[in-house]
């Protein structure tokens, strides 16, 4: 018998123009006619959603603001300008709307705005998150982080160091998985979200942490990406896929909550330390690169993601699958110094970057981790 202990999970509100419950949500976290923070996507302000929610906020009472001031992925400045707002205008809830980025944030912003400190002093563990922390709603418009239902904030500190703030309080309220906010999502983004969704989910059914309680939700998230990717890619506005993935990327983020991530996290965490390569696209790259040598680390564990993936050979689908993506494969051009691997194993033997090492079956050796970003860097 396996011991295993699995987290409580969000509430979870998942169909097509569930975004029409967001106001209910609010309502009843932050009490009627409160004062309620978006934190939002930039790019959602011109596709028209932050918009729609302000609307829906704003038409049941609540006094309802934004801040879409973010700039790529999180960063200590981004986080403190949105709580200086939250606590200005006295927000009683904090929504997340966007990508990881954006609800990472909005994660942080919920507890910097209850306790007033800034958004480094959680880095790492630091300092612990405050009790009192401000209710969250997420509501994802990408299919990646799964970052609605995890405890997890990834951020990047004043020296630009990719760090992680960890908890109980950071976990969402309520996660509002709306398909109809993801159908505008362009093919490249679709790609390198969905395949950051796939590893969560590979990396969690195949660590040294997994269980069979976990596998529930990170096998289903594996089928569910691994059907509906290309068909998604193909054809954007294809409810069915899109809510797929959706619900695949909340699986998968339910799995690395549960047991965390492994060796591609890693590696794409310590490129984002060298260079600033979008998360998904460097995870999945990652993954590409190592995975046969991950693989030999528990072949047990990899054949019940082979048959997740409806093939006998895990590593050949999922290249197979991320070059239909059509993504860009090789790192030249990046910013990174391709013909300096040494520096990439720096990052990646990183305290920072440790328990994502220490997750592996296979644990890299020092002298391992330059093989493996030498293989990194030698994608084409
Ligand atoms: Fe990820």
């Amino acid at each position: 018998m396996q011991p295993f202990t699995f987290s409580h999970l969000p509430e979870i509100i998942f169909g097509a123009g569930r975004l029409a419950g967001l106001a209910s949500k609010a309502e009843h976290l932050a009490g009627k006619g409160a004062a309620v923070l978006v934190v939002a996507d930039p790019t959602l302000t011109t596709l028209g959603i932050t918009g729609r929610a302000l609307k829906i906020l704003k038409n049941a009472g609540l006094e309802a603001q934004v801040f879409d001031g973010l700039k790529g992925e999180p960063k200590v400045a981004d986080i403190d300008a949105a709580s200086a707002l939250a606590r200005t205008m006295k927000s009683k809830a904090i929504v997340g709307l966007g990508g990881g980025s954006a609800l990472d944030t909005a994660k942080l912003v919920a507890a910097c705005a209850a306790s007033g400190l800034g958004a480094q002093s959680y880095q790492l563990c630091e300092t612990p998150l405050p009790t009192n922390m401000l209710p969250i709603i997420a509501v994802p418009t990408t299919a990646g982080t799964g970052s609605e239902v995890t405890r997890v904030s990834v951020f990047a500190n004043a020296d630009k160091v990719k760090v992680w703030a960890w908890g109980e309080e950071l976990k969402p309220n309520v996660a509002i998985l709306d398909p109809e906010l993801t159908v505008g999502v362009p093919g490249p983004i679709t790609a390198a979200t969905g395949l950051d969704a796939l590893v969560h989910a590979i990396e969690a059914a195949t660590n040294k942490h997994h269980t069979d309680g976990n596998d529930l939700y990170a096998l289903k998230a594996i089928s569910l990406i691994t059907e509906n990717l290309e068909r998604a890619i193909k054809n954007p506005n294809d409810l069915e896929a899109r809510g797929s993935l959706l619900l695949g990327s909340c699986y998968g983020g339910i799995a690395i909550d549960n047991c965390g991530t492994a060796l591609a996290h890693n590696i794409s965490h310590s490129m984002a330390d060298l260079a600033p390569i979008a998360h998904g696209r460097a995870t999945g790259l990652a993954m590409l690169a190592t995975m046969e040598w991950v693989s030999h680390g528990d072949p047990q564990a990899f054949a019940g993601v082979a048959k997740a993936m409806g093939t006998a050979d895990p590593v050949k689908a999922y290249e197979r699958l991320v070059r239909a993506t059509g993504m860009k494969i090789s790192l030249e051009g990046d910013g990174l110094d391709l013909s300096k691997p040494e520096l990439l194993a720096e990052r990646m033997a990183s305290p920072a970057n440790a328990p994502m090492r220490k997750s592996n079956q296979r644990y890299p050796s020092d002298a391992e981790l330059v093989d493996l970003a030498r293989l990194v860097y030698g994608l084409r």
